[in-house]
């Protein structure tokens, strides 16, 4: 699927596939400096950061895990309801891990700040978040991201499996949806 195809459905590209691209690389240059000698558990949450974590994974230049969870967050809707529900819970014991939290985007940070203390708590030797994306309001949230890609201007965003209502997910891109879609 092409940007082109639903070009009416968006209003701005705010990212390429090769801007992506380059930052992840730069990203993973970075956690092989600081992993070296060890075996991270990459842990992604489905289903957004699933092209954040194939490229991360790929990028990266030593032995990874890779794990995934499934939680709930703003369904069809464009406004984050600060509960989380696990759909899905991770097949790795993280006892003594070195756990990397990889995710699409931080918005209000609700879920990423409740999903680090769920997995602190399960007993990993070291845990870190890596995020592609971060919106204004993330920084009003205390969550200690070591690894972020960009930050991008307060808008619903789709693509590079950024859903709205499931759609999107599979553009190369980042871009802004364009609110007829939605209202
Ligand atoms: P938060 O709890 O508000 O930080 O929201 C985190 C989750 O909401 C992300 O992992 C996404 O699944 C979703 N989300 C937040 N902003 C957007 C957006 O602009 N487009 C699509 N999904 C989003």
């Amino acid at each position: 699927m092409e940007l082109a195809d639903v070009a009416d459905d968006l209003t701005e590209v705010l990212l390429t596939e090769t801007q992506i691209h380059d930052k992840i690389a730069e990203l993973a240059r970075r956690v092989e400096q600081d992993y070296a000698g060890e075996r991270p558990l990459l842990v992604g949450v489905l289903k957004g950061a699933v092209m954040v974590m194939a490229d991360v994974a790929r990028e990266l230049k030593m032995h990874v895990d890779m794990d995934f969870m499934a939680v709930s967050s703003y369904g069809a809707s464009t406004e984050s309801s600060g509960v989380v529900r696990i759909l899905k819970d991770l097949d790795a014991d993280l006892e003594g891990r070195h756990v990397i939290i990889v995710e699409d985007i931080i918005d209000s940070g609700l879920t990423l700040a409740w999903l680090r203390a769920n997995l602190e708590s399960r007993g990993p030797a070291s845990l870190e978040i890596l995020a592609l994306l971060r919106k204004p309001d993330a920084a009003k949230v205390d969550v200690d991201v070591k690894y972020f890609g960009f930050d991008i201007p307060n808008a619903f965003v789709v693509g590079y499996g950024l859903d709205y209502a499931e759609r999107y997910r599979n553009l190369r891109g980042v871009a802004v949806l364009a609110p007829h879609v939605y209202s």
